[in-house]
């Protein structure tokens, strides 16, 4: 059951689609004093699940947490925020319920921070919409969540095959190399994504000329071989004489204003730009339509990036800050001195006041952009997904954002953002994934490989170990670090049978995906979720359930050649080397030390159940269906979901196989 507890005038975010009469009653569980502030006891034992793509453990007690989209590359421990805000958890214990808290501006979840007993959940204003959930247990809640919330995105199916990115790649040169490592090396690619440097000048909806001479005869002969190329969008939009996304957007006003109702200038990659006014539906119609400059030349795929939207410097912040220091540098810089300098400059970038200095046209009311911040990146997707649903009805766009708020999942995936090279960060990613999928995001997946930092050769295998299961499937890295193409390193091997083995499993995936998509549930859960009464599966948080058949546990820690693996029940480990060359060992129930070399990928199928596997293929459109065969225990089934992997209603071609 849901109920809604309506407080104060909320804003209209738009996450929820199903339309709930506030209750008159008070709110149940927690106390609540009408300023925005939710206060709650936890029981020693209860576990907090939520917050989507949040960092730290699965259970997330014992940190502060602030709900505020925020361009952040350090996904360090201490982080507070990262790129979405995703408010919606659940308390599991004594009493298990599921709370959504619908506020686009900065929300605060103190879980058991200051004290380890108390939960303090703060919205800035007083005008905001609760929902509570009550249900059967968390899957229930779930479920009930999601079909509040709305269907999530469904991509194409090639989108479930590996991809390649880089940002670096500078020109028609560096995409033709990259494919053709990947094909040299005989490894399967679906997808190369373009970066900044495929526009001239970093302004949206261009194509610099010069290095990339002929746009669409690439698209096409990449996509003959089964390769779609992806280009990236950013949200802020150069200031040009003569660009026509700007001087379009400056006459007829689709640009956030400042206070004096000039429009607003902030700056990012091409250096000065605009933000479009996603907020304004007029605005969201202009921009949407844009992307059509990149699919009328075959391009059906993109990835908006920089939509939190982030800041490196406004006008008004730099010259106020470039005043100061020429007033510091003229006397004596001191200690004090020195730290007030380094501090404003690395203060420029995403600073919190800036966000206060814009407007949104929201029905000809001029709303400051903080009070609705989170909302941005979501509406920036949502105006390229509706847009591309008038331009191509006839199939799925690919889209992932960076930014995004419950209700984002409906209009494309997301990507975790700029993570590290680093062997924390598999598991930090492994654990967003419950929490992404209990707020709609399934659709999602790390940088394969670390973004920042260098990598090294054992992380991207068993980072590949890991991704391979995941919807969302790229290696992705950042300019200046090392080569992180599969083909740069001497288990390219080992790391291709791994790009085979992911192709083998995609109907399994895209199966448990659609499952997961068409009835709101979750493709990966917590082992507590199936198992709530097994006290070692409510303290495992690094291992998933994926679908209904499998378990992953992948390894995470440099030079171990194996890991501690969890069994609540029976189940049968898979130990393969490549698709066709594998082991398999029924295990009881318990903890076992399960060895794992580097070149091994270790997985798990629950008892009495099965999967499908097919030979693997270059690239998705290749995939032999009938190919089929079955890994797992036998006389058992499986319940195979199927569509053509591109009609944008799955339901049109869906079908349901009952496997045996
Ligand atoms: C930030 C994004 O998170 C990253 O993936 C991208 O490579 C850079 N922007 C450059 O566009």
């Amino acid at each position: 059951m849901i109920k809604k507890y309506v407080y104060g005038n909320p804003f209209s975010t738009e996450a929820a689609v199903e339309n709930i009469i506030p209750s008159e009653d008070s709110i149940p569980y927690f106390e609540a004093d009408g300023q925005g502030n939710f206060t709650l006891t936890l029981a020693e034992n209860d576990i907090v699940y939520g917050l989507g793509e949040q960092i730290r453990g699965i259970n997330k007690r014992g940190w502060e947490y602030v709900n505020w989209n925020y361009d952040n590359p350090n996904h360090h421990e201490d982080a507070r925020s990262l790129y979405g805000s995703h408010n919606f958890i659940i308390i599991s214990g004594a009493e298990t319920f599921g709370a959504f808290f619908d506020y686009p501006g900065k929300m605060t979840f103190d879980i058991g921070y200051t004290k380890r007993s108390e939960m303090h959940i703060h919205a800035e204003s007083s005008d905001i919409a609760v929902y509570i959930i009550t249900g059967e247990d968390e899957k229930d809640i779930v479920k009930q969540f999601r079909k509040l919330i709305g269907r999530s995105y469904i991509p194409p199916m090639w989108a479930f095959g590996y991809g390649q990115s880089r940002w670096g790649y500078k020109d028609e040169k560096d995409i033709r190399n990259a494919a053709e490592g990947y094909r040299a090396a005989g490894i399967p690619l679906d997808s190369i994504y373009l970066d900044i440097d495929y526009m001239e000048n970093y302004k949206d909806f261009t194509v610099d000329n010069k290095r990339f001479p002929d746009l669409k005869k690439l698209t096409a002969e990449m996509k003959a071989d089964g390769i779609h190329l992806v280009p990236i969008i950013d949200a802020g939009v150069k200031i040009e004489e003569g660009y026509d996304v700007y001087e379009e957007g400056v006459s007829n006003n689709y640009f956030c204003k400042n206070a004096e109702g000039g429009d607003f200038v902030g700056a990012v990659w091409p250096g000065k730009v605009h933000f479009p006014d996603f907020l304004n539906p007029a605005a969201r119609e202009w921009f949407g339509k844009k992307y059509e400059v990149l699919t009328s030349i075959g391009i059906d795929g993109f990835w908006n990036d920089m939509n939190e939207p982030a800041i490196f410097y406004t006008e008004d912040r730099l010259a106020d800050t470039l005043s100061e220091i020429e007033k510091l540098a003229s006397g004596n810089m001191g200690i004090d001195e020195y730290f007030r300098f380094t501090g404003m400059v690395a203060g420029l970038n995403g600073n919190i006041g800036d966000y206060d200095k814009f407007y949104h046209n929201i029905n000809g009311e001029m709303v400051n952009h903080s009070t609705v911040h989170n909302l941005y990146g979501m509406n920036m997707t949502r105006s390229a997904f509706e847009a591309l649903e008038k331009i191509e009805p006839e199939k799925r766009t690919l889209f992932f954002s960076r930014s995004s708020y419950i209700g984002a999942h409906r209009y494309g995936g997301i990507w975790q953002g700029d993570n590290k090279s680093w062997w924390s960060h598999i598991l930090q990613s492994m654990q967003q994934l419950p929490a992404l999928n209990m707020a709609g995001f399934l659709f999602t997946g790390s940088d394969t490989g670390g973004f920042g930092c260098d990598t090294t050769e054992d992380l991207v295998l068993r980072w590949l170990q890991y991704s391979l299961f995941t919807p969302l499937f790229r290696n992705h890295a950042a300019e200046g670090t090392r080569d992180q193409e599969l083909y740069r390193f001497s288990t390219v091997q080992a790391m291709g049978e791994m790009i085979k083995i992911r192709y083998s499993l995609i109907p399994y995936l895209y199966s448990e995906f659609l499952k997961a998509a068409l009835n709101n549930e979750m493709m990966f859960r917590p082992l507590s979720f199936d198992f709530p009464n097994d006290e070692d599966s409510l303290n495992t948080d690094d291992q998933l359930l994926l679908g209904n058949e499998l378990m992953i546990a992948p390894v995470y820690k440099q030079n171990a050649k194996g890991r501690c693996v969890y069994l609540p029940e029976e189940m049968m480990m898979v130990r393969m080397r490549k698709h066709d060359d594998f082991d398999t060992e029924i295990l009881p129930r318990g903890h076992h030390y399960v060895r794992a070399e580097l070149e091994e990928l270790v997985f798990f199928i629950r008892s009495k159940k099965m999967i499908p596997v097919c030979k693997p293929a270059n690239s998705t459109d290749k995939i032999d269906w009938n190919s089929i065969t079955y890994l797992g225990y036998a006389d058992c089934t499986y319940t195979l979901y199927k569509d053509n992997g591109i009609s944008p209603n799955p339901e049109d071609s869906l079908e349901i196989t009952e496997l045996r």
